[in-house]
């Protein structure tokens, strides 16, 4: 699949520019703010990404990510939303599910499992990657309160709270203020190939 033939939230406009061809997803994915607030996401709807999700690589398949998540209407996205800082529960309320991507902490042994925030992180690109191809806008926030969230959902001891992730289909952009919506359409940046892929490091 081209880049042309998944066109993505918002279009084109919102693809990727980038220096190589990409897979459709990677390119059309971007963070709306804009949910479809009349069109429900169910599980069935969320399953394929969850699966994605489950399927990413780990430090010894160690798969250390839960992913916490509720329907638009069920009482716990009442208490996901509650824990969203005030700037991103203004667009967040209208998105068909929340989830928390936490992390579980240890190794089986006992010692601090120090790639667990890069498996969740993994996870959860996979997750997105999936939304996008299904045509399901998503946008991650580090915006919320950890201790509030683990109070919200009962996350166990040595479990951590690292990640909001809002989800739904897309919505019209004018629904949100003109603050937000002027986000929604800023061109979308990134520092050059150079500077983040350094060949050969960074010793010259
Ligand atoms: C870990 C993480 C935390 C983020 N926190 C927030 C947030 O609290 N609020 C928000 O509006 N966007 C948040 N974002 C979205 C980023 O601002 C966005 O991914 C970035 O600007 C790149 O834009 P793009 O995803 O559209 O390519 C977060 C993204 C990540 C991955």
């Amino acid at each position: 699949m081209t880049a042309h033939a998944l066109e993505g939230i918002g279009g084109a406009a919102r693809h990727a520019v980038t220096d190589a061809p990409l897979l459709a997803a990677i390119a059309a994915r971007w963070s709306p703010r804009a949910f479809d607030p009349d069109r429900p996401l169910t599980a069935s709807d969320l399953r394929p990404l969850l699966e994605a999700a489950r399927w990413a690589a780990s430090s010894n398949n160690l798969q250390p990510w839960r992913l916490a998540w509720a329907l638009r209407g069920e009482a716990a996205f009442g208490r996901i939303l509650g824990c969203l800082s005030e700037g991103n529960r203004t667009w967040a309320h209208r998105a068909g599910a929340l989830l928390i991507g936490c992390t579980v902490l240890a190794r089986p042994n006992g010692a601090p499992n120090r790639h667990a925030a890069h498996d969740l992180g993994q996870s959860l690109a996979q997750l997105a990657i999936q939304a996008t191809a299904d045509g399901i806008a998503l946008h991650m926030m580090g915006g919320f309160d950890a201790a509030a969230a683990r109070a919200a959902l009962a996350v166990p001891d040595g479990i951590e709270p690292y990640t909001a992730v809002a989800l739904g289909w897309p919505g019209d952009p004018a629904l949100l203020d003109d603050a937000l919506r002027a986000r929604e359409t800023a061109p979308r940046t990134r520092l050059s190939l150079d500077e983040v892929a350094p060949h050969g490091g960074w010793g010259g």
